[in-house]
């Protein structure tokens, strides 16, 4: 941690394209997040999914389609764009997965606390 921000991990730490799973917070109700890079870029989003609140992945880190092109919700096969979430195919198109911002500095990739906070209060709300 540093200041206000949780490190997460390095770009190098990452598949191209591939995904890395998260937890911030202990307790009972811990955030479950995800990365995704592509190339040399990085998005974050809550690991659940819009159309029945599931976990998207069954296997640690395995978030993608098999072409790496999409990401997968394994539960029903809902498939959301890479760069912005939004669903294309599956059970609940046109809803989105909700994103968390992230920043990076050189090949380091935060979040700052306060974004993954408020991202956990929405979580929580529908639990
Ligand atoms: S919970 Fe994700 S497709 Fe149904």
């Amino acid at each position: 941690m540093i200041g206000d921000h949780f490190s997460l991990c390095s770009l190098d730490d990452m598949p191209d394209p591939g995904a890395r799973q998260f937890l911030w917070e202990e307790g009972e109700h811990p955030l479950a997040f995800f990365l995704v890079r592509q190339r040399n870029e990085v998005f974050a989003y809550v690991n659940q999914c819009p159309h029945a609140g599931h976990q998207l992945n069954w296997m640690p880190d395995r978030f993608l389609t098999r072409d790496g092109g999409l990401i997968l919700c394994n539960s029903h096969g809902a498939r959301f764009r890479i760069h912005d979430g939004f669903c294309v195919e599956g059970p609940c198109p046109g809803e989105n997965l909700r994103p968390i911002a992230i920043e990076m500095k050189g090949e380091k990739i935060f979040a700052r606390k306060e974004e993954l906070r408020a991202a956990l209060e929405v979580v929580l709300r529908f639990l």
